[in-house]
């Protein structure tokens, strides 16, 4: 009998916790306020038919830039370039298909765009995914490493050339506060389910942070900036790829804590356009305001030798041009 008031008190002290923690989010959210328009501007986003990737492409488009989506699914990209051109009245939006799965695929994309394009302003590595099976692709590596980061290593490396041809261009990786959890332990990486599908997705995020940060130091003078942004917890379509349970679990967590896709995108955005980001390089956004990354993104031996990994995983030179 004296329980149900202890458990009444609970309840009403967790629905107190989630509005002051809902009120915080409010509060600190960051908006791009930049009025800058990209007019005659080439970007690609991947992962650009849902969520965060979505928005971004949308509020791109808005802003007079010629937007090529890369996504993997031709119904649900060509969709996406309907439903963008329709609501912004550009029509230089444009879909090409790119399965970061397959490094065949990575290439294939690249060598279309050398051929349809002869500038790239912003290039917006987007798309991220959490499963449950981490088994090897057809490329020998862990399929959720590679289209959280390999692939993206890829691509931007083969996209470099042109992104230096049309300086001042930016990078942006879109990474996650959750690399704070990953490690790099290079006899693991590589290895078929020995972490699970978070440990993974913390790990891929650690590597797009060394990442950004190895390659900031190589483009240093180049008029290419990169820098990675954490968009928050957001409610994408990222957890249709786990199971029933967890997923419904996932959604509810991202229910009470999640931004919009749209307020997602926000940090995204900011660092794409404003004049503030122009020559800031290899730095970590968040809320639209630069921060403080892990520690382990310091380490420019690790920064160093994950790059080195990186391109004997991907065979670099098989693919340079
Ligand atoms: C993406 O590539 C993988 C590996 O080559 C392949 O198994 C899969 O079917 C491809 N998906 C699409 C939609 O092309
Ligand atoms: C990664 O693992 C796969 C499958 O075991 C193997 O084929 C591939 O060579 C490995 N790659 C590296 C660089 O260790
Ligand atoms: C992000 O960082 C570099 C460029 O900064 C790139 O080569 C890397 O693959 C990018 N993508 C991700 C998702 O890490």
């Amino acid at each position: 009998m004296q329980l149900i008031p202890i458990i009444i008190f609970f309840i009403i002290l967790f629905i107190i916790i989630i509005v002051l923690f809902k009120l915080y989010q409010i509060l600190t959210l960051g908006y791009c306020t930049s009025p800058n328009r990209m007019n005659g501007k080439v970007v690609i986003i991947s992962g650009a038919n849902a969520g965060i990737g979505f928005e971004t492409a949308k509020d791109l488009a808005t802003r007079g830039a010629r937007v090529i989506l890369a996504c993997r699914n031709e119904i649900k990209g060509r969709k996406a370039q309907e439903i963008i051109k329709q609501e912004t009245g550009n029509n230089e939006v444009v879909y090409k298909q790119l399965n970061l799965s397959s490094l065949q695929s990575v290439k294939d994309f690249v060598d279309d765009i050398y051929v349809t394009e002869n500038h790239l302003d912003v290039l917006i590595n987007n798309a991220g995914v959490v499963r449950q099976n981490n088994h090897h692709t057809k490329d020998g590596i862990i399929e959720d490493m590679q289209i959280n980061y390999f692939a993206h290593y890829l691509l931007t490396l083969l996209l470099l050339p042109l992104l230096k041809q049309s300086q001042p261009s930016r990078i942006i990786n879109v990474t996650s506060c959750l690399h704070i959890f990953g490690v790099i332990d290079f006899n693991k990486i590589n290895l078929s389910n020995y972490y699970n599908y978070f440990r993974v997705y913390c790990n891929s995020k650690l590597c797009n942070v060394l990442f950004t940060v190895e390659l900031a130091k190589r483009l240093e003078g180049s008029g290419v900036v990169v820098n990675c942004v954490h968009p928050g917890v957001v409610k994408t379509t990222i957890v249709k790829s786990l199971s029933f349970i967890m997923s419904k679990l996932v959604t509810f967590y991202f229910y009470l804590f999640f931004k919009t896709p749209y307020e997602g995108a926000q940090t995204t955005i900011h660092v794409a356009v404003s004049d503030e980001c122009k020559s800031i390089n290899g730095k970590y956004f968040s809320d639209c305001k630069e921060c403080r990354m892990t520690c382990k993104a310091r380490d420019s031996k690790l920064t160093a030798k994950l790059w080195e990994y990186s391109a004997n995983l991907v065979k670099l030179n098989n693919y340079e041009k």
